[in-house]
């Protein structure tokens, strides 16, 4: 496919999975329960490693949370089996069990459309006492918290791909499975599994943070590379087992491993894995089969297959962003902040599953929630703030927000312009008589925008397919992004980037919720093109591509939560005070 007929492959899906109000995008129509997919792969056969389930006491003891967002004030740990169970708890794992009678199911740190689960993740790393004495690639399975041992290593050939990276650097890598998210959604299910790995990377990358670690998303490999480094292609493994597509793979590192206030790459410039990865890696020693996830073959969706081939990052295109430096700022002399620990709000993180219609919001909390999800574009990417330095491309999506209940801010539609230097753009691109006023009160350094004073309760709500949580929180957005110009600019394969900026931000919200004692929730499904006219948005300049909603949950007392590797949780111990300053 030439690069112009892939971007036209891209538009078509885009268009044709929108939902309208009087029809949605092609899914199932009914659901086939005995077809479901498992959530949980396994490569039976692999050797095992029993990762140690760690208490909220144990070692590496989690930082506070706002001490993530202070730049190297978090000590970095040696990287250990201890402190790798820690990041894939943290990051990936089991949070919980919730049960309603007999049916029993899992939640994870990283949320997921329909709780479906599309992202698999694994781990290359070096000899590490515990986990094994030479290099090798491992799937890790949440629902044991253990590691499959898929290939060994020799430790030259690693010490040789790794010897651009800082020491102790080792490689996360993600893939996804898109049957699990098509099963229920249909043709739609391509853009839930990019948020979800969007999530997933987010909720990595603040895993690393609680443990002093940097996380850089390595976009100059080709997805080729990602397949033949995670052993997705090959197919004598997944004998009857449904595939697994590439994603991406990070590369983590202890941010102080360099002792002077730099990490940086051993000859000082962006660290590459590429060349090494052209071939699959015959030389290893593979382990184990992936498991079958579905009774029946997965059902296939032609317009998925052709939007994921599209979007496909060949080795011509792997246009480099991938640079490791991370200058700092000095640890002397930054105080650490109270507040909840980091890992007790990551594993309280929910989404609400109704809002009460009550709860608001202080001002204050308002704007620093907004402040978080700024990623400070004008700084090069190393430089920006967590998690922000983990994608190195300009920031491409604003959000639109509808603002229920936040004290002291006029009800109505606002804009958050992530990159203010796209201030003339996105208001050349909207409705002519919107406000552009500032908030009275609004930090000078936040380019938050008034569109439209009003009550934008019931719009919301059905711009969101009729649910109710768009429209009975504090606030609910819709996450704008520079659509075309970003496709044109990078390329097809950066439709699903797009995706991904989106779930890290969510990732963001999902957290900064937790911690103002209220909650948020993700939502995938809402009608795009009239989201687009209330902004007055009418060519593809601009899209919505994920809405969210924050605000007081309503719990269901249904429900039974059970902890995620043993006895009973008691939620009340995880409920955070309604702290609202
Ligand atoms: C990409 C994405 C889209 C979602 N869309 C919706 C939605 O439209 N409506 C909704 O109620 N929940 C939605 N959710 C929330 C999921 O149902 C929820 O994350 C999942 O059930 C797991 O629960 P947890 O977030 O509490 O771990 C979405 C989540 C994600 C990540």
């Amino acid at each position: 496919m030439h690069d112009s007929e892939k971007i036209e492959a891209v538009l078509r899906y885009h268009e044709r999975t929108k939902h309208h109000f009087d029809r949605y995008a092609p899914g199932p129509g009914e659901l086939d329960w005995a077809n479901q997919p498992n959530p949980f792969r396994r490569y039976e056969g692999a050797p095992l490693v029993r990762l140690p389930v760690l208490g909220p006491d144990d070692e590496p003891a989690s930082p506070h949370y706002e001490d993530l967002y202070r730049r190297r004030l978090v000590p970095s740990m040696p990287v250990t089996v201890r402190s790798l169970s820690r990041l894939l708890q943290y990051g990936l794992a089991i949070s919980a069990w919730k049960q309603v009678g007999a049916t029993r199911w899992a939640l994870r740190c990283n949320p997921s459309s329909g709780n479906l689960h599309p992202t698999e993740s694994y781990v290359l790393i070096g000899a590490l006492p515990g986990l094994g004495d030479t290099a090798g690639l491992y799937h890790y399975a949440p629902r044991e918290h253990v590691l499959e041992r898929r290939a060994d290593h020799s430790i030259l050939m690693y010490a040789a791909w790794m010897r651009e990276f800082p020491a102790q650097a080792f490689l996360v890598g993600l893939s996804s499975i898109h049957w699990r998210e098509a099963w229920k959604y249909g043709e739609r299910a391509f853009r839930y599994c990019q948020h979800d790995a969007g999530h997933a990377i987010g909720a990595l990358r603040i895993a690393a943070a609680t443990l002093g670690w940097t996380a850089a998303l390595l976009d100059g490999l080709a997805d080729e590379a990602v397949e033949n480094l995670l052993g997705l292609n090959r197919a004598e493994d997944f004998v009857g087992a449904e595939r697994e597509h590439p994603v991406a793979v990070l590369a983590v590192w202890p941010t102080d491993v360099t002792g002077d206030g730099q990490t940086r790459t051993r000859h000082g410039g962006p660290a590459r894995l590429d060349s090494a990865l052209a071939h699959p890696l015959t030389h290893a020693c593979w382990h184990g089969a992936a498991n079958r996830l579905s009774r029946d073959d997965p059902v296939r969706w032609e317009v998925i297959d052709e939007v994921a081939a599209a979007t496909r990052k060949s080795v011509g295109e792997a246009q480099s962003f991938d640079t490791l430096a991370t200058p700092g700022v000095e640890r002397n002399g930054v105080a650490s902040v109270d507040g909840p620990r980091a890992g007790k709000i990551i594993l309280q993180r929910r989404s609400l599953l109704a809002c009460d219609g009550r709860t608001s919001m202080a001002a204050e909390r308002f704007y620093r929630i907004l402040a978080r999800v700024m990623p400070r574009a004008e700084l090069p990417a190393t430089q920006r703030p967590m998690p922000w330095d983990t994608v190195a491309w300009d920031p491409t999506i604003h959000l639109g927000l509808f603002v229920h209940r936040v004290d002291d801010i006029v009800p109505g539609l606002y804009l958050l312009v992530r990159d203010p230097t796209k201030m003339g753009r996105l208001k050349r691109a909207m409705r002519r008589r919107f406000d552009w006023s500032t908030p009275s009160d609004c930090p000078p350094d936040l380019p938050l925008r008034m569109l439209e004073a009003g009550d934008a309760r019931r719009l919301a709500t059905q711009l969101s397919c009729q649910q109710d949580i768009a429209g009975d929180g504090a606030f609910s957005l819709a996450m704008i992004a520079a659509y075309q110009e970003a496709l044109f600019a990078h390329g097809a394969w950066f439709y699903r980037r797009l995706f991904w900026e989106a779930g890290l931000i969510g990732q963001v919200l999902y957290l900064e919720a937790e911690v103002a004692g209220v909650r948020a929730t993700g939502i995938g499904c809402f009608f795009d093109d009239p989201v687009h006219r209330v902004f007055g948005i009418e060519d593809f300049a601009f899209q919505s591509l994920y809405h969210f909603t924050v605000g007081g949950a309503v719990d269901d007392p249904r429900l039974t939560t059970l902890a995620p590797y043993g006895a009973r949780i008691d939620e009340h111990e995880h409920e955070h005070k309604h702290d609202r300053d």
